[in-house]
């Protein structure tokens, strides 16, 4: 019987690609890809564990697999993610319909898991913090992903320790990839066919393989002639260092919107959230990068309810929001998180979080489609990525990150078009292709 395996994933992009390369390992062992429940006998659900009810997500999906295949034979259930690492052997008790539950560090040995289940009917619990091995062995298996548009994984961990967040449990101490073993990977991905490759870590910027920085690695991925945009994500204002900033003097490359997470314009929150910066010297960084070129935009995610906000240090986010005017933000109501240290202190009232969850988000929208306004009308360079769904049009990026969506075809596929903007709305722009495709195709 064929293998096939169904992998859903949960969580930010690290997740993604995690699960790009865990199906490049599965296909070394005979395993096609499927995205019918009825047709796997494998599934995978590669979750994250950044926000409550993360783990009864999980039960809940496996209740739903649990009923499609109540007259069939059981498929492999494998948990991977960070649920997978920070719950580890007790999903195995709660539920034995899981076969293997394997934390993020430990993706290399998921054959072996896989294998030794199906031969010895073993459960398996695999949540070492093991990242030198997993991208050693990963090194061995080609990034497959082959996409316009490619995730690489750079960095992984954290070492920050904000108070109200899981990542440094889940994803463990902060480790750095080997800078050759980035750059062949980034021209693998050139040689298949990638364009941009946005650079991945739950601390992007924070890398230091003890010889390089971010800004090197840029600098040398900026060589690769066929790939055309380069982004990175996601940043710390703390690592927002002088050499990755001057980058934007001269790079061709760097696309300017840069992910800065602030979580809050209110040094008092600030503190009491361990972010290890101020106000002030986010918009340090924020100015120093405006002077140098004006075009460059800026996103961020933000904690809304944080355990001691007060009206006064919400008025203070909406004020920054105002000053550095973000576009494309994230904006979740604090969840507590067992095992992190604001687990225990008292939640600002739930009324109230909702409240200024809806302000902000109303203030963060109309920022997002007052910059789409100003787009109306003019021409923008477009990585096309796909054809739509319906395959009656194209779909691409603007250096922004925004989807537009216009008239071209499957010769675009992978070029830098010029797109005349005509219409928009918050999330996406529409337009045409303006010129002869053989003289203005970069
Ligand atoms: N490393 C990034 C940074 O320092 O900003 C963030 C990585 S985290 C995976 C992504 C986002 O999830 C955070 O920026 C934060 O806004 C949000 N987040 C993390 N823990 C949270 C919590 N306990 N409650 C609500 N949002 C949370
Ligand atoms: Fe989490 Fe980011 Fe803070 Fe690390 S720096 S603990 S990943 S929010
Ligand atoms: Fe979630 Fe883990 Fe990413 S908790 S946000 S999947 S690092």
């Amino acid at each position: 019987m064929a293998k096939k395996i169904l992998i859903k994933t949960f969580g930010c992009q690290m997740n993604e690609y995690d699960s790009n390369r865990i199906f490049d390992l599965v296909k070394k062992i005979g395993f096609e890809k499927t995205d019918k429940y009825e047709d796997a006998n494998c599934y995978l659900l590669n979750t994250c564990h950044i926000r409550d009810k993360a783990k009864e997500k999980v039960y809940h999906e496996i209740g739903r697999v649990k009923k499609i295949f109540r007259s069939k034979q059981k498929p492999l259930v494998i948990i991977a993610g960070c649920v997978a690492q920070a719950e580890n052997q007790e999903m195995l008790k709660r539920e034995p319909y899981i076969d293997v539950v394997i934390g993020p560090q430990s993706y290399h040995k998921i054959n072996d898991a896989i294998l030794s289940h199906i031969q010895k009917k073993k459960k398996m619990e695999e949540t070492e913090f093991d990242a030198i091995s997993k991208f050693k062995y990963f090194r061995k298996i080609k990034n497959k992903a082959g996409k316009v548009s490619s995730f690489l994984t750079i960095q992984e961990g954290c070492d920050k320790f904000c108070h109200f967040c899981v990542v440094p449990y889940t994803r463990g101490p902060e480790y750095s990839r080997p800078f050759q073993q980035i750059i062949d990977e980034a021209k693998y991905l050139s040689n298949n066919g990638t364009k941009e490759i946005i650079l991945l870590g739950q601390n992007v910027n924070a890398y230091n393989d003890g010889k390089n920085r971010l800004s090197n690695l840029v600098t040398e991925i900026e060589k690769i002639q066929d790939i055309k945009r380069i982004r990175y994500t996601t940043s710390h204002p703390k690592d927002m260092t002088e050499d990755l900033i001057d980058l934007y003097k001269n790079s061709q490359k760097l696309m300017p919107l840069i992910h800065l997470p602030v979580q809050s314009g209110s040094d008092k929150i600030l503190e009491l959230m361990n972010r290890k910066h101020t106000i002030k010297e986010y918009l340090y960084i924020f100015d120093k990068l405006k002077n140098i070129n004006s075009k460059i935009e800026f996103s961020s995610d933000f904690i809304i309810g944080y355990p001691g906000e007060k009206e006064e240090d919400f008025e203070n986010t909406l004020s920054l929001i105002e000053k550095v005017n973000f576009i494309n933000s994230y904006s979740f109501i604090f969840s507590a998180r067992p095992g992190t240290v604001a687990f225990d202190l008292d939640v600002t009232e739930k009324k109230i979080s909702k409240q200024r969850l809806e302000t902000i988000q109303n203030k963060l929208y109309e920022n997002q489609i007052n910059r789409n306004k100003l787009f109306k009308n003019q021409t923008i360079n477009v990585l096309v990525e796909n054809l739509t769904d319906d395959k009656t049009q194209t779909f691409g990026r603007s250096e922004y990150m925004t989807s537009v969506v216009f008239n071209g075809n499957k010769e675009h596929i992978g070029k830098i078009v010029p797109v005349k903007i005509n219409k928009f709305n918050r999330t996406t722009l529409f337009g045409e292709i303006v010129e002869d495709l053989d003289k203005k195709v970069a």
